[in-house]
């Protein structure tokens, strides 16, 4: 324990004195890497010489540490990264301090300021890895056209797989949004192609809630359109996706899922990490949790978006940003991200 804090010690003042986002990138390989020091301090411990009590106080303390260096990489990174391209790489206090004498966002004494949502957490987290892929990110919208959540995506009003998405209609016509797919025509649309790009964003549907569904949640969409786009390439970004999330091998399973707007379509399930695969109600006593349904994304879904099949083909998945929270962070109920129960979230405060 003694020398985990004085690893934590460390990490801090070399993350502190990072300079740029190489400088933080190279902590993330040192901390956090494959062969990392992190890697290397759990390869160390004898665990035959612990008690179970032991084991279990090693794996909390571990867990915390663990995921406190990512959390602190992942706003490094991002600290620079909005200073870079809002601020033309202009330090941030340099210019607060020129416009206000004061400011007036700083915490009044004595009191907490709270800490970030491990479900931003995580979304920041896949950000920073797609960024670093090249890919765009944009949100789109909460409230959407029936055209762009359905028609768009190859599934016309009379179509039987509109049932599978309980959807909350307005009065307009217009829908809350009931998947991140919805931006995929309208990001063709706006970028043309070729194209890389995410949409993490939150999405409704009128269900029954239990431990593993919401009625709001959150999923991170993936589009890529490219020449000679196969599923070797859908596939290769799905692995590399969850060992950089998880930092180790998951256990996943690939069958085959249909979604009107991708052929061939897979859903891609992760072994539950709440029980180990065992069984729980979170996984529904199967032992996995569908996680990232995927495809080839369907040529009328191109046309949609103005591209010439001929030329051109992609892949698309949709990512369930909330589950993958559960999942990262072993939290076994979906209901307590929205509950408001300070007693949950304040465990994942980090110093902002
Ligand atoms: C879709 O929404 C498709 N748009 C995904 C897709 C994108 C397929 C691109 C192919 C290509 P699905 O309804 O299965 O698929 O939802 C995707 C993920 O969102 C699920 O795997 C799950 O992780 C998450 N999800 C769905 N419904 C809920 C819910 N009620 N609560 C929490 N998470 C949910």
């Amino acid at each position: 324990m003694n020398n985990l804090k004085k690893l934590r010690e460390q990490f801090l003042s070399t993350i502190e004195s990072c300079k740029n986002i190489k400088d933080v990138e190279v902590a993330r390989l040192k901390y956090l890497g494959r062969k990392g020091l992190l890697a290397q301090f759990r390869k160390n411990v004898d665990f035959k010489t612990l008690s179970p009590e032991e084991r279990k106080e090693f794996g909390k303390g571990f867990n915390e540490i663990k995921s406190l260096f990512e959390t602190k990489i992942s706003r490094r990174k991002r600290s620079f990264t909005e200073t870079d391209t809002e601020r033309s790489g202009e330090p941030r206090s340099a210019t607060v301090s020129k416009v206000l004498p004061i400011d007036m966002t700083l915490p009044g004494s004595g009191h907490s300021i709270g800490s970030l949502h491990p479900i931003t957490l995580v979304q920041m987290e896949l950000e920073n890895i797609f960024m670093g892929m090249g890919f765009y990110i944009e949100t789109g919208y909460d409230v959407e056209t029936e055209y762009y959540n359905f028609e768009a995506l190859n599934t016309p009003a009379d179509h039987p797989a509109r049932e599978m998405q309980d959807t909350f209609w307005l009065t307009n016509g217009m829908v809350l949004r009931t998947q991140t797919s919805a931006q995929q025509v309208r990001a063709l649309e706006k970028f043309g192609v070729p194209l890389k790009a995410i949409f993490p964003g939150r999405c409704f549907r009128y269900e029954t809630i239990d431990s593993s569904h919401e009625n709001t949640f959150y999923q991170l969409e993936g589009l890529v359109v490219d020449r000679n786009i196969t599923v070797a390439n859908l596939i290769s970004v799905m692995k590399l996706l969850l060992s950089q999330v998880f930092h180790r091998d998951v256990e996943t399973r690939l069958r085959p899922g249909y979604f009107p707007f991708v052929e061939p379509g897979f859903e891609l399930d992760i072994n539950c990490l709440i029980c180990g695969g065992k069984g729980c109600k979170t996984c529904k006593n199967s032992g996995w949790l569908e996680l990232l349904p995927c495809g080839i994304v369907h040529p009328n879904v191109l046309k949609s978006g103005g591209v010439d099949t001929e030329k051109w083909s992609g892949f698309a998945f949709g990512l369930g940003l909330t589950r993958l929270a559960m999942m990262k962070y072993s939290i076994p109920d979906i209901r307590l991200f929205n509950s408001g129960d300070i007693r949950v979230l304040e465990q994942f405060t980090v110093s902002l």
